[in-house]
Parts: C-alpha cells; structure tokens; sequence
C-alpha cells in the first residue's frame, strides 16, 4: 500500500489517464477525490472505486473555473481531512488540424482547461500544503511539450506552459517539502485519442502513429497511471521538477 492514508484529489478522472490514476491510487490506500465535468462517467468512477472496496468520492468542478475549484478543493478536505497529492489531469485539445484553422475560441479553451486551471488548482492547494508542511502534484503534461507534432500547435505549447510551471514553481517550493513534477504520455488509448489523430480510429490511422513510437504501442492509462503512482508516493521523496516521458521511446 504505497498511499495508505493519503488524500488524493485527481481532476478528470471520469476517463482515459484520470481514471487510471484513480483507480491505481485507491487500489494503493488512497482516498481518491475524483473529479470531472462529465457527472455520469466521474461518478461510475467512484463508484466503481467504492465497489472494489477502496475509498472514493465524485465531485463536480469546471477546473477552468476559479470558484469551481475552491469549492472542488474544500470538497476534497470536507471528504478527506486534508489534501496530500493533487493530480492535475484535466485536459482538453482542439482536433489535429492546420495551424491556420484553429479559432481563438479554441485557442482560449485550450489554455483555460491545461494551463490557468494548474494556476487555479495551484493558488488554491498550495496554501493548504504550506500549513500541512507537505504535499505531492502531478501535472498530466504531454510528448507533445517536449517533441511537438504537426498540427496541435497550440495544444503542444500549452503542455510547453505546463512542463515551465512545474519547473519553475518546483523550485519555490522546494524547501518547503512540496514536490511538484509532471507526466508526459505519448499519444494514448483514452478519449481523446481520435481528436489528436485528427481522424478515425482506424487500425491504418493508430499504425501511422505507433510507427512513430520505439516501443510500438500507444500509452494505456496503466503505463501513465503507474508513473503518477511512484511520483506521489514516498518513493520519490527527492524527487521535484520532472517531466516524466512515459512514451515507450518517443522523445529520444
Ligand atoms: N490521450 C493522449 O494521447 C494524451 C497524450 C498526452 C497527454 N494527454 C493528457 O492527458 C490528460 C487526460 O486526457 P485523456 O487523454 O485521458 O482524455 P479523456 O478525454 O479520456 O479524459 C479527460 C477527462 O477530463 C475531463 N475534463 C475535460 N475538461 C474538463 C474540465 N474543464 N474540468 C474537469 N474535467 C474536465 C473530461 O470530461 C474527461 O473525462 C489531458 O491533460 C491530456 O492533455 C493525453
């Protein structure tokens, strides 16, 4: 049990990588605050977490919205006395397609689900981590920060925001015994997998992709769920600051 006790808050878990980080951290001892804009899938979520006898509770929260996530983050210390890892997980992308057709409207919701709801999510735990005098967050960055693909542009610079905060403010809070590192899956089997394509998902379209891959295979939300794992548990108590690659060889 490498999170026995430990209070666990993961944003979009309803699905894809958050739902395997759910399920893996409560299988592990944690109390999992799972959280999602989709009511349906993030409460089948808990309750499957709750059935296989873990420990689970489902909130309802925008994380692009400031108050929804006050309110996301008091639910998770009203559930579990205290907060201890946050997963911040929740991401959006516009579909695969030519820089010059992406609209501002996607632009905005693409920075406001995966870069200002770290800086929401941020501003609202860290106080809370301060008074505890610890604390753990992952950020579910991408390959795409480090080796960008054609046509997700604006998704992959958004990632690039996500691996400079986790540098940047895994140093300010460093001798304050708060870790902050990030994951960077490779091209995954999740929900979002036909948007990042950016066509069906076909056998042909999933192979053009997993030839880009050494290992020659997408990510599962296992492989990304098992890397969050060892970050948030104790096993990594000297570790802060890292993106993660969990790309079966990619970035190389
Ligand atoms: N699938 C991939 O290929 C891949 C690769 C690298 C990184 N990622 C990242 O992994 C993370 C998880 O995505 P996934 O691939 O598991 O996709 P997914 O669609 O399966 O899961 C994302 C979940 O986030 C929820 N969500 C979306 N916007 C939200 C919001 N504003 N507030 C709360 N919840 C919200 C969705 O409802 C969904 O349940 C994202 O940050 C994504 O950018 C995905």
């Amino acid at each position: 049990m490498r999170l026995k006790d430990k209070v666990a808050l993961v944003t979009g878990a309803g699905s894809g990588f958050g739902a395997g980080i759910a399920r893996l951290f409560a299988s592990e001892g944690a109390k999992v605050v799972v959280n999602d804009i989709n009511d349906n899938a993030g409460q089948t979520i808990a309750q499957e977490i709750r059935q296989a006898g873990g420990s689970a509770t489902y909130v309802h929260a925008d994380v692009s919205s400031r108050e929804d996530t006050r309110l996301m983050i008091q639910a998770a210390i009203d559930f579990g006395g205290r907060l201890d890892v946050l997963v911040n997980n929740a991401g959006f992308t516009h579909r695969n397609k030519p820089f010059l057709d992406v609209t501002e409207d996607e632009f905005d919701r693409v920075y406001d689900v995966n870069v200002k709801a770290i800086f929401h999510a941020l501003q609202e735990a860290l106080p809370i981590f301060l008074e505890q005098g610890a604390g753990s967050v992952i950020n579910t960055s991408s390959t795409a920060a480090l080796r960008p693909r054609p046509g997700l542009g604006v998704y992959c610079s958004s990632k690039g925001a996500v691996n400079n905060l986790t540098k940047s403010l895994a140093i300010e809070f460093a001798d304050k015994n708060i870790r902050i590192n990030a994951v960077c899956p490779v091209i995954g089997e999740t929900g979002l997998l036909e948007t990042f394509m950016g066509a069906p998902d076909t056998p042909e379209n999933r192979a053009k992709f997993q030839a880009t891959i050494p290992m020659g295979r997408l990510s599962t939300p296992q492989d990304i769920a098992r890397a969050a794992l060892f970050l948030a548990s104790d096993d990594a108590a000297f570790i802060t600051g890292i993106t993660m690659e969990v790309d079966g060889g990619r970035c190389i």
